[in-house]
């Protein structure tokens, strides 16, 4: 039995077929423009149309950056894209002809990792994803958490900082303005601005501009703000995931998006940071802090698997 899973990004549409295994048979992408709708859903229906040339598909999961409402339909709301009460569901059924299940991303991703990945062994998965924002997904007992209304386990948003950073949510201080790609790059930038002599490498190799993968760079050749930008990270990590530990005692957490391929950089220190701040310390089992398995598929595959259970 076959589905296929799409992964919308900031930049790409990624797809996949994929088996009741969770391996993907074949795949495919497109860049889209992730600020215009209506393009997006031609996109998707675009690659449902190559991926199923042949194939016998039973529908499809797809993975979106945003709140999505009780009836897995509507893009309610997306902090960091242009969608409001965007109507997903219906316009790619309308343009597939095959049953259509939307997701948040990061679900979809908790729901890969949990039944596929770095989560298979585990009971209790809380899993972030840190890119541009920090998304969350929980999957508890092999169910995925998804609230009242389907807006559950929006991590990124825990306000932790009073009167901190402005969010693409409208909220200021949240989780994903300190523990995201985004993040890494406004501190780095900051600390460059304010003390120059400490950025050297960092500010040669950016030229103009800093941009994330330069932070890493430049962070891995040693240069001072770059690495206190991850130190300041890893923090906020480790913080945060203790705050969840204290709510939700899961057994694992799981990291993926692009910033974990940075994982040497922060991994033990924001471990060191969890230890260190988790209520009831000392008392209880520490839950494992693992990274994810599936690489960027993890979103698709979840989908699709998500799709193949609706
Ligand atoms: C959004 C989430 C999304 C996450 C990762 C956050 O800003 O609120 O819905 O899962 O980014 O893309
Ligand atoms: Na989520
Ligand atoms: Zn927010």
């Amino acid at each position: 039995m076959l589905t296929i899973g799409v992964d919308i990004g900031g930049t790409k549409v990624a797809a996949g077929v994929v088996d009741d295994n969770g391996e993907i048979v074949a795949h495919t992408r497109r860049p889209t423009a992730a600020d215009r709708p209506e393009v997006v859903a031609e996109t998707v229906a675009d690659v449902v149309r190559e991926l199923s040339d042949g194939r016998d598909i039973e529908a499809v999961g797809v993975g979106a950056a945003g709140f999505i409402d009780e009836t897995r339909s509507m893009v309610r709301f997306a902090p960091n894209l242009a969608w409001r009460e965007e109507p997903l569901q219906k316009k790619i059924s309308g343009l597939v002809g095959l049953p259509v299940v939307i997701e948040n991303d990061a679900n979809a991703m908790a729901w890969g990792e949990s039944r596929f990945g770095a989560g298979r062994d585990q009971s209790h998965v809380v899993c972030m994803t840190l890119g541009t924002g920090i998304g969350g997904g929980m999957v508890f007992d092999g169910a995925l958490y998804r609230g009242r209304w389907g807006m559950g386990a929006e991590l990124g948003h825990m306000q932790v900082r009073p009167g901190g950073r402005a969010c693409g949510c409208g909220n200021v201080g949240c989780w994903e303005q300190y523990a995201s790609g985004q993040s890494l790059v406004k501190d780095a930038r900051e600390i460059a601005e304010a003390h120059p002599e400490r950025a050297r490498t960092l500010l040669g190799l950016a030229g103009g501009t800093i941009e994330g993968e330069e932070v890493t760079e430049a962070a891995r050749l040693g240069d001072e703000a770059s690495l206190a930008a991850f130190d300041s990270f890893a923090d906020w990590l480790g913080q945060g995931m203790a705050d969840l530990a204290a709510i939700l005692d899961p057994g694992c957490f799981i990291i993926g998006g692009g910033v974990s391929r940075a994982a040497d950089l922060f991994l033990d220190r924001a471990r060191r940071v969890f230890a260190e701040r988790l209520t009831g310390r000392g008392h209880r089992p520490l839950a494992e802090i693992r990274l994810a398995q599936l690489g960027a598929s993890a979103g698709l595959v979840g989908a699709a698997d998500l799709a193949r259970r609706r």
